[in-house]
């Protein structure tokens, strides 16, 4: 195949990608691609649920407070007034679609707790979430003709105006104004094409896989980042990683999570000795928002030399535990032989969730026309420094909903129309003199490397001189994997590899850049500020770029 034609091109296949595909079906042929099957996304391991201020006492402006809070002076305030007012409409419209969450014998949803949080506010369904969302939006994307899904199917490069034959000759340096689509790996038949699309979104999810421990499956390697910052794309802010602080210490992969809604539901945080350590770092102890508990238990872990805390939920029974985290208690039972309602659950920190990407404007536009991000792979500006949980879901829904609104807006005004005539002109994937070198083991040395750098020295707690030498060291190996992918045919794993090596690469840059600690950038050489600012940490595409913003 050499070409595909569609209106709405849709990279990922989590919340974000399929609740955008499902509006936009209403308006035009819409075709989701996605690298492995359909339902493997970071959405579908979301444990805890998603936050929206629908309860009785509970009102918009008290999830905002918490929001600016748990982001310590970075929010886009205005954002997060979107997320927190627009979000009950969009967890109202996915109940009234019919999405079944969990409720209590009177038959109100049963919300839940979680840190950072001043109200039970976590929407879920049992302690699987996640999963029932994908379920249920993959069951109405299936039922839906106009939508169309490829799996097994990775974006390799977005194409722009560089790509395009009448251009290809001007000074690499000239602007690059839109996107047009991608050049697709099929995976299965070895095969490199282009689907050509009026609208593109980026819904990929993070990049938890530049960690070794991470509770991200295997598809997170920051490819919608990795997509969008070599097209021309800036971003922003991605210095701030949070590790979630109770993954399962179980080396497994990925990690298991302990969802935080079990301290929520009074869990306590233990040493090894028994002794209860959480109050010696904030007032609200384990309900604290995330990156002061996953920083107070590698603090604890390191003065130690020990491997791993204890969560005690041994209060509840297990008819407690069962009914609220089904989940959760029948993995630890069966598979880790853990009886969480008799025994600690041994627990370590694990990458959990980007809180930076591609920047975007409030309609999630990217800094191409015609090209959206949401979700984990966008920056809006809502997550600060520190993401309050359970607002990932809601982030992803609301700012899906809002690119979906502003495309039918450029198709009304038939804004892609000019894109048109440049379309014939897009040159097939070239493959040059590419050679099956058969050196896959490189890859996963590579991969390997990258990882234990990254978790050793740009983890939960930093310094100046140990970032400094991680992008000697990541930089040496970005050059080794380009060398490779200019010689080599191209596979999902090589185009993850180059991702996730250029994903870290704007990790260090921006953590270098700031000059500060702040919520989950702690530099030891650094004091804490959590000041409201917007010193953002913007980092500039190669491609040089005139304007922002291009209102998509
Ligand atoms: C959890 O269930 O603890 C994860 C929720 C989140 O990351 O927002």
């Amino acid at each position: 195949m050499s070409k595909l034609k569609t209106d709405y091109l849709v990279i990922g296949s989590g919340i974000v990608g399929l609740s955008f595909a499902i509006k936009a079906a209403d308006h035009g042929k819409v075709l989701i691609i996605t690298k492995g099957k359909s339902d493997e996304s970071a959405t579908s391991y979301a444990q805890g649920g998603i936050a929206a201020a629908i309860g009785k006492k509970d009102f918009p402006k008290n999830h905002f407070e918490d929001t600016i809070k748990a982001g310590a002076g970075l929010c886009d305030e205005k954002a997060v007034d979107i997320l927190v007012n627009e979000g009950v409409m969009r967890v109202q419209e996915l109940i009234e679609l019919g999405m079944k969450f969990t409720r209590n014998e009177k038959g109100e949803l049963d919300l839940g707790r979680e840190g950072g949080h001043t109200k039970n506010r976590i929407i879920h369904a049992h302690d699987y979430t996640g999963r029932e969302i994908e379920n249920f939006l993959l069951e109405m994307v299936r039922k839906n003709t106009n939508i169309t899904i490829k799996e097994n199917h990775m974006a390799v490069d977005l194409i722009t105006e560089h790509h395009i034959s009448k251009n290809k000759n001007k000074n690499k340096n000239e602007k690059v104004e839109s996107c047009f689509g991608a050049y697709v790996l099929d995976d299965e038949n070895a095969d490199i094409y282009s689907i050509v699309a009026d609208f593109t979104i980026l819904a990929t999810g993070g990049g938890g896989r530049m960690y070794p421990f991470s509770t991200n499956p295997s598809v997170s390697t920051a490819d919608g980042i990795a997509l969008a910052y070599r097209a021309g794309c800036r971003v922003r802010n991605m210095e701030f990683i949070q590790f979630h602080p109770t993954a399962l210490f179980y080396k497994i992969d990925p990690v298991f999570l302990i969802s935080e809604a079990v301290r929520g539901f009074g869990a306590k945080l233990r040493l090894q000795d028994g002794s209860l350590f959480m109050k010696n770092y904030h007032p609200a102890e384990e309900l604290a928002p995330r990156d002061i508990v996953a920083r107070a238990i590698d603090f604890e872990l390191k003065k130690r030399g020990e491997d791993f805390v204890y969560l005690d939920i041994t209060h509840k029974s297990d008819e407690e535990l069962e009914s609220n985290f089904p989940n959760i208690y029948n993995t630890l039972k069966k598979k880790f032989k853990i009886n969480m309602s008799k025994e600690y659950i041994p627990v370590v920190p694990a990458a959990h969730y980007m809180c930076g990407g591609v920047i975007v404007d409030y309609d999630g536009c990217a800094d191409l026309k015609f090209l959206y991000a949401a979700g984990e792979t966008a920056s809006t500006g809502v997550n600060g420094s520190n993401r309050l949980a359970s607002n990932s879901l809601l982030e992803g829904l609301v700012f899906a909903h809002r690119a979906f609104v502003h495309s039918l807006k450029l198709k009304e005004e038939n804004a892609e129309k000019y894109k048109k005539e440049f379309e014939e002109q897009i040159p097939e994937w070239d493959k040059g003199g590419a050679a099956n070198l058969k050196e896959w083991v490189l890859i996963k040395h590579e991969l390997q490397e990258l990882q234990d750098i990254m978790w050793d020295y740009v983890g939960i707690v930093r310094s100046t001189p140990r970032l400094e030498k991680a992008l000697r060291r990541i930089d040496s190996i970005y050059r080794e994997i380009r060398d490779f992918y200019n010689r080599t045919i191209i596979t999902r794993p090589l185009l993850e590899l180059r991702n996730i090596a250029l994903a870290s690469q704007l990790v260090i840059r921006s953590a270098l850049n700031r000059k500060e600690s702040r919520g989950l950038h702690y530099n030891t050489d650094y004091e804490e500020n959590t000041s409201p600012s917007r010193n953002d940490t913007i980092l500039e595409p190669a491609i040089y770029k005139k304007s922002h913003f291009n209102n998509c």
